[in-house]
């Protein structure tokens, strides 16, 4: 017998496979036994007549229970009306561990609440798995585009002990008796270090924002991955971010069909997704969106409403440069332009899902950088490594990071962005 997965079954037509995974449904006429079956890597399903199995299988068959784990066996046959198009002629079923009668996620609507209590097996669910194979291409065309452009990927650490992003989103942890450390915001003042040694530079992994934010765009721990570049300025930087996006939703088009018809995605939206991305300065955002009633300020960020406004205008995501320095971290480089404003751009994703990455070129001086340093009212002596990296041989540079949680709801068109994530932690929610 040939093990097998339900991914290559169109490997084996005619033949006689194994697979091992779970029953997530089955229905019997009494003659004959649907088993709808899943194994990780898709779904097909087994169709047992009674005519034609041993008794003690189909017994078997009429002891099972939805999620039970099995061992099936049975021949490959093609079947235009299933949607895998193949089907399995059932022979053998091996029960590996039969569930109880219980499983709580049914057919029937459940509340978010209930489906976030029961995560670890909610899951399962076709449309969770869809997710996170989406999820899972997303990371693989990050990694392969930025190797392609000569990033090498640095790993930042976690516990760190200061703030990237402003103190008042810091998570504070005890460090032994002699101090307290806070969890990364973001590994991009590492990267700044980092590509002075390498070049260019991305990382990828979890950071955390205290943020009292309960909106579907917050979460508390998030994916991130920041890229960095030693002589890239600002309009490089925007550049390294479209080919990047681009390359994300070209992936996504041609590896995951099956997972965005699932998620009943609008693909046409998606494909629309062209350079060159829209750009317009913050001003000129600003003046758009008071055109369209927003009583935002001169000197206002953009918020989330505003965000949605501006990405409804248009089907490509759009860059929104040169914020008011006021709205914006310390280490952005301000514009030689205008001394008020940053060589920022925030990247909004269309059909209103907004900021998706932040980025910018960074302030290369050293007696700028502790100006501002100290206008922040940041400590300095925390920051006595990073004013380093101007002390010895500072070049321009710039960076950007991405929210892939961001990305992910918007490329598989979620409402929210707790399904995109395994687990969700948000202000309110820390379990399973
Ligand atoms: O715009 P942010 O705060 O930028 C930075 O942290 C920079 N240090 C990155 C850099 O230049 N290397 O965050 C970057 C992205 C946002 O654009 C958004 O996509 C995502 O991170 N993000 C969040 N995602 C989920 N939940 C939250 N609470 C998020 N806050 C930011
Ligand atoms: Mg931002």
């Amino acid at each position: 017998m040939i093990s097998s997965f339900i991914s290559r079954v169109s490997e084996h037509v005619g033949q006689e496979i194994e697979l091992k995974g779970w029953v997530y449904n089955f229905r019997s006429s009494g003659k004959i036994f649907f088993l709808q079956f899943r194994d990780g890597t898709g779904r097909i399903q087994a169709v047992f007549s009674k005519a034609g199995t041993s008794e003690e299988v189909w017994n078997a068959l009429q002891s099972l229970r939805i999620e039970s784990s099995v061992v099936l066996a049975g021949k490959v046959k093609e079947d235009s009306r299933s949607p895998s198009g193949f089907e399995l002629d059932g022979m053998s079923l091996r029960v590996i561990q039969l569930a109880p009668d219980d499983y709580p996620i049914g057919k029937k609507e459940h509340g978010p609440d209930f489906l976030l209590d029961n995560r670890h097996l909610w899951l399962r669910s076709e449309k969770q798995w869809a997710i996170q194979r989406v999820r899972n291409t997303i990371i693989n065309a990050t990694f392969a585009y930025l190797n392609e452009i000569g990033f090498i990927k640095i790993d930042s650490p976690i516990l760190t002990p200061n703030a990237c992003e402003g103190t008042t989103e810091l998570f504070e942890i005890d460090y032994f008796e002699w101090t307290k450390a806070y969890l990364s915001q973001s590994g991009q003042l590492y990267l700044e270090a980092a590509v002075m040694s390498l070049g260019r530079c991305f990382d990828f992994g979890p950071v955390f924002r205290a943020e009292k934010s309960k909106t579907r765009r917050h979460l508390t721990e998030f994916w991130m991955m920041d890229a960095e570049a030693a002589f890239v300025e600002h309009e490089g930087n925007l550049a390294i971010q479209e080919g990047l996006i681009l390359r994300i939703v070209k992936d996504v088009l041609t590896q995951n069909r099956k997972e965005l018809a699932i998620l009943e995605r609008n693909i046409e939206a998606l494909e629309k997704v062209q350079a060159p991305f829209v750009r317009m300065t913050h001003a000129e955002a600003v003046a758009k969106l008071r055109g369209m009633g927003s009583d935002i300020k001169d000197i206002d960020d953009l918020g989330a409403d505003d965000e949605t406004m501006l990405t409804k205008l248009y089907d490509r995501p759009i860059f929104v440069e040169k914020y008011p320095a006021v709205v914006k971290a310390f280490y952005m480089k301000r514009d030689p332009q205008d001394a008020t404003r940053v060589l920022n751009a925030d990247l909004l994703a269309p059909e209103g899902y907004g900021e998706i990455i932040g980025g910018s070129q960074r302030e290369d001086d050293y007696d700028m950088l502790l100006a501002r340093i100290k206008e922040h009212n940041l400590p300095v002596e925390p920051f006595n490594w990073y004013l380093d990296l101007r002390k010895y041989g500072s070049v321009p540079h710039s960076g950007f990071g991405y929210g892939l949680e961001r990305i992910t709801a918007w490329i598989c068109g979620l409402e929210h962005i707790r399904e995109t994530i395994p687990f969700p932690r948000l202000i309110n929610r820390i379990t399973p």
